[in-house]
């Protein structure tokens, strides 16, 4: 008999769901569908067309025209109805066949899927569901305070689409604080999760590292940021608010939202969206304000891209191996579940609330004297050259 200690422990990866989760999914910035042209979107393993008609209705239709199959993000927007360009059949937002030009009557099974849609903080959301039920009041997301605020700023907005990998794994950094200190360039002194019904919470403080360069107000001679707290939550299956203040040497805290979401493409690849508002700190105009978000936006894509290089090549887990010091993913795991089985089939132990903090006190310890030794090394190296 082997000792459990020589055993060697598999990998299950498991199947990739094979339904797409229950929630609203934010499919962007609404004034980037609003220019009264069909946009294409590849998303829920489907092909949809997204129009804005005259009366500024935004609609979601599945793009394939029930008529011969035409493709409805090639058409035309005439009034309030898409128009497929085969044979000019008119579609409107609510999925109904309104007219055949050339046709005396319209058939009466004229009829298209058609996804819920909600404008809100100036993005566009689609509700999905497998199971066919309009959104329920208690999925609602939170509306942000700082939106259309004077004193904050506008979203700065960033889309990636990311292949080789299901959604599930970015859902999976709302546990995962060790990777923030070696993916993210962030160094967590307090983390802890809640879940609770359909919301995912990571709350977490870090301080700025000495040893990689960190984002700044504005300028090189500008206060550097020396930390960060971010109370970020997941409403739903695909969109996190992140209420993220950066404080800065010289007393300054900048409150900042940034939104982190994303929507499925299909079992094996994701959009992934990002935005960033700013409170604008007194004195500081609107373009140095804007400045201000997009270099914060820069640096979490920087997070974001080294993100997608260990996706892209990573294993699906089922059964990760986990120490002490590594948050609850089994119950993240079994939170996010819930968006995957019909309504019938939640159990309690998916939304019930659960709260898990991490002692930081060894991770801590042990990033210190990297930081240190990087310091130091990077010293030598600069005094070995010559000047
Ligand atoms: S295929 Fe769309 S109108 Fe004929
Ligand atoms: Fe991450």
């Amino acid at each position: 008999m082997t000792a459990v200690e020589d055993e060697v422990r598999h990998i299950e990866t498991g199947p990739a769901p094979t339904r797409y989760a229950r929630g609203w999914h934010c499919l962007g910035l609404i004034r980037d569908f609003t220019d009264g042209k069909p946009h294409q979107i590849k998303a829920f393993g489907q092909k949809l067309v997204v129009f804005a008609g005259e009366d500024g209705n935004v609609n979601v239709l599945d793009a394939y025209c029930r008529h011969m199959g035409g493709d409805l993000s090639q058409g035309e927007v005439k009034g309030n109805e898409i128009a497929c360009p085969f044979h000019d059949w008119r579609w409107g937002g609510d999925g109904r066949c309104k007219s055949i030009p050339y046709a005396r009557r319209v058939p009466l099974r004229a009829r298209t899927a058609a996804w819920p849609t909600m404008v809100q903080d100036g993005m566009l959301f689609v509700w999905n569901d497998p199971e066919g039920n309009p959104p329920p009041a208690d999925a609602a997301i939170p509306k942000i305070a700082g939106y259309e605020d004077p004193e904050w700023t506008d979203w700065v907005w960033y889309t990636t689409t990311i292949e080789g990998a299901n959604c599930r794994e970015i859902v999976d950094n709302v546990v995962d604080m060790a990777h923030f200190f070696y993916v993210h360039y962030s160094f967590p002194t307090y983390f802890k999760n809640i879940f609770e019904g359909h919301v995912a919470t990571q709350i977490m403080n870090g301080v700025g590292r000495e040893d990689v360069a960190r984002p700044q107000a504005a300028g090189s001679d500008a206060p550097k940021n020396k930390g960060t707290s971010s109370t970020a939550s997941y409403y739903g299956p695909s969109f996190m608010i992140d209420d993220l203040t950066y404080h800065y040497e010289d007393g300054n805290d900048v409150p900042s939202v940034l939104i982190n979401c994303h929507y499925p493409i299909d079992e094996n690849s994701f959009v992934l969206q990002y935005g960033v508002m700013v409170k604008k700190l007194p004195g500081l105009d609107d373009e140095a304000a804007t400045g201000m978000a997009r270099k914060m936006g820069d640096f979490i894509r920087l997070g974001f891209e080294q993100d997608v290089e260990i996706w892209r090549n990573k294993a699906r887990i089922e059964n990760p191996l986990l120490c002490e010091e590594d948050g609850p993913v089994y119950q993240l795991r079994r939170w996010y579940e819930q968006f995957y089985v019909d309504v019938g089939e939640v159990q309690a132990e998916m939304t019930d609330r659960f709260e898990f903090e991490i002692d930081t006190t060894k991770p801590n310890a042990a990033w210190r004297r990297e930081v240190e030794e990087n310091i130091a090394r990077r010293n030598a190296a600069q005094q070995e050259q010559p000047v």
